[in-house]
């Protein structure tokens, strides 16, 4: 670690879950998240759920039971009574993990947009359905369920003037403004699948992914603001779609109204709102019909295009909300994650919006204008139920609690957390300071891929111990396996990589464009099995504990990056011969970037060059991508059949020099000699 940190290029914390730099020059609380062994060391208090429901423990287990028992029963009941259907379906699950050919529903009719707007009308019309705070604080815009049905209506009328169809790809470059939810709501009564791109990326990353989906239109917005600072939204918009011939219209949408230079493909949609009539029919789509797609990253090759359909994502995402979260008739949920990824589609727009419940929008940080502005949110709205990641509890722990009493925070019930494994310090930090110990911690594991939480506990029902992710959602079946034999792991206190044996509702039925791919990845690796790509640990009580990735996938501040994406970022700099990146243990962000290159000869490591490469990684990829270290080395450590060790390079990373274990198979052991000497006269 101390390696680590004298390597550490003097660079900023980048944005994060909503985080911003800290302003705080206060010791982190905790040195580093826990390893496994620590967590166990750690655990063994069992918390009970503050307001238990009686017997809901008993319920759970006998609901989840026949969830595997009778699935269809199960599943085709919760659909008939969760969603609106224009036509009932004829079945309801079908094929499975042999081919990736899962269909949920098939025969149904329906529309996401209908069931998240629509279909609340008749008890809901004037109950707000979106909750907006600004950046600048109590700047808020709140609009109920029939002003939400009109702009998206009036939004989807102007799509569909300016040529949009169902089944068009539609690309969405959006700050975290209410028309970011409208635009995705109205491509959805369109039957146009969206495609969310977060707007921290950058144009090239943005480009990539407007290409990967021939995206005929993208949404953006002129400018946006995040604490306080200003996103060149339009203008980055530009540089990606300068090359990106696909692209038919940009659609601008007013948030700052700034100027902005306007080109011969630009819209502006201020002018052409007003006009547009507030009612549009629904699209019928059937149930398999994509919703949307949304990149993420993988170890290796280029993002992938996650594929969710329509009736299977809305019910999990419905469902999940409610129990994950116990929302009851009245309640302010608030979700504080980005709608530019999987979090924000299921925990802002649809999961909240199919129940009815009035979801909140947080367009800022938790540090602006100071670290009190999350407490300041809830105790003006009166929030119930607030989910965030641990990289920004961390990031509050390390301002200390002091400002939150300062708050009036009596209307929360339950805390959720997500993004990745909470160490049980900002676990046990969030349930007494925040929760002042009458809270639910509900820890969610799932990924973009699971379209919803999978393992979680149940507000109000399932026990809780800090940094567990508890027990399997209903029609979850987890299997822990062992990841050298693929072998089912039984019995309790194992360890192994975290599977899933039976397909479920909101699973992603593939990569965009590449079928092959989505079986490689998820499929194919353990057969029969859906692979997460995490270890985890299933505790003596059965619990779950989720180790972290067992892949070339990074979580930075709760944001995954493959490493083979920094890689061939850096490689497009013609200074870098090779490069090759790990992660190492970050006290705020969880993980932080840490690359080796070797130079082209002719080129010499300075410290200028370094920070050009920091800066290369930030221009292909994104800020939030932007590495904590960079070491330049003459060779990388690599085996006679030339395939990197990485495990090396982690240990290294980590200051861990020391237990490099097996060498024996180093092609040129006097690379990594050459690299933990380095480390040897730093420490
Ligand atoms: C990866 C998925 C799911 C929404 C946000 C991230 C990690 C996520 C947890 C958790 C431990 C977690 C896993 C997973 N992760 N939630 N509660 N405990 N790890 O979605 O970008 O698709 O990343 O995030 O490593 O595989 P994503």
């Amino acid at each position: 670690m101390r390696f680590a940190r004298l390597l550490v290029i003097g660079l900023p914390l980048s944005a994060g879950f909503s985080v911003r730099p800290l302003v705080s020059k206060r010791p982190p609380y905790h040195p580093a998240p826990l390893s496994m062994s620590e967590q166990q060391q750690d655990a063994p208090k069992t918390y009970p759920p503050p307001n238990a429901v009686p017997d809901g423990m008993k319920t759970y287990e006998a609901m989840h039971k026949q969830s595997l028992e009778e699935p269809d029963t199960f599943w085709g009941d919760a659909a008939r009574s969760t969603l609106k259907w224009f036509r009932d379906f004829d079945r309801v699950s079908q094929g499975g993990f042999d081919t990736g050919d899962v269909a949920w529903f098939t025969g149904g009719q329906l529309n996401a947009c209908y069931n998240c707007i629509d279909q609340h009308l008749p008890q809901r019309a004037k109950q707000v359905a979106i909750l907006h705070e600004g950046d600048e604080p109590g700047v808020v815009t709140k609009i109920t369920y029939e002003d939400l049905l009109g702009q998206v209506c009036r939004m989807a009328n102007a799509m569909k003037e300016l040529g949009v169809k169902k089944g068009d790809f539609v690309t969405l470059y959006m700050p975290m403004v209410p028309e970011a939810a409208v635009a995705m709501l109205a491509c959805a009564r369109l039957g146009a699948p969206h495609s969310v791109v977060f707007a921290g990326f950058s144009a090239e990353a943005l480009r990539d992914r407007i290409v990967d989906a021939n995206s005929k239109w993208v949404f953006t917005t002129d400018e946006g603001r995040r604490g306080g600072k200003t996103l060149h939204l339009k203008s980055i918009v530009d540089k990606a779609v300068e090359d990106a011939d696909c692209v038919e219209k940009v659609l601008v949408i007013t948030a700052t109204g700034a100027k902005v230079p306007m080109g011969k493909r630009d819209v502006q949609m201020s002018e052409m709102l007003p006009r547009m009539r507030p009612y549009c029919p629904c699209e019928t789509m059937d149930s398999e019909d994509l919703l949307f797609i949304l990149y993420t990253s993988g170890s290796t090759g280029r993002p992938k295009g996650v594929a969710h359909t329509t009736a299977g994502y809305l019910l999990y995402t419905g469902m999940t909300t409610k129990h994950a979260f116990g929302l009851e008739e009245g309640d302010v949920f608030a979700c504080v994650a980005d709608v530019g990824w999987i979090t924000g589609h299921s925990y802002i727009v649809y999961g909240p919006l199919v129940n009815g419940a009035t979801s909140l929008m947080f367009e800022s940080t938790p540090m602006y204008p100071n670290h009190g502005r999350y407490w300041d949110v809830v105790q003006r709205h009166k929030v119930t139920q607030f989910y965030t990641a641990p990289t920004a509890i961390r990031a509050l722990m390390s301002c200390g609690p002091e400002i939150i009493s300062d708050y009036d925070l009596s209307s929360l019930r339950v805390l959720g957390s997500v993004g990745e494994p909470i160490n049980p310090e900002a676990w046990r930090w969030y349930n007494e300071h925040v929760g002042k110990g009458k809270c639910h911690i509900v820890d969610t594991f799932w990924q973009t891929e699971t379209g919803g939480h999978v393992m979680l506990p149940l507000a109000n029902v399932t026990p809780t111990k800090p940094g567990s992710c508890s027990f399997p959602f209903f029609g979850i079946e987890p299997a822990v396996l062992n990841a050298q034999t693929g072998e089912e792991v039984t019995g309790n206190d194992v360890e192994g990589v975290l599977a899933f044996k039976r397909p479920w509702p909101s699973l992603a039925r593939t990569v965009y464009g590449d079928h092959k791919r989505y079986m490689d990845v998820y499929l194919n690796p353990y057969k029969g099995y859906y692979f997460t790509g995490d270890g985890c640990h299933r505790d003596s009580d059965g619990f779950y504990w989720i180790t972290g990735r067992v892949d070339d996938v990074l979580n930075v501040s709760g944001h995954r990056i493959g490493t083979a994406e920094v890689e061939s970022a850096l490689v497009l700099h013609p200074a870098v011969s090779e490069a090759a990146v790990v992660g190492f243990p970050d006290p705020i962000k969880g993980q932080a970037i840490c690359c080796y290159v070797t130079f082209v000869s002719g080129y010499t490591e300075s410290p200028e060059l370094l920070k050009e490469l920091v800066k290369q990684v930030a221009t292909h990829i994104g800020p939030f991508a932007r590495p904590g270290m960079i070491v330049g080395t003459p060779g990388l450590p690599k085996t006679r059949s030339g395939k990197i060790m990485r495990r090396i390079l982690r240990k290294i990373a980590e200051g861990e020099a020391d237990k490099l274990g097996d060498t024996s198979t180093l092609a040129d052991p006097s690379i990594v000699e050459g690299l933990v000497e380095k480390a040897n006269a730093l420490l």
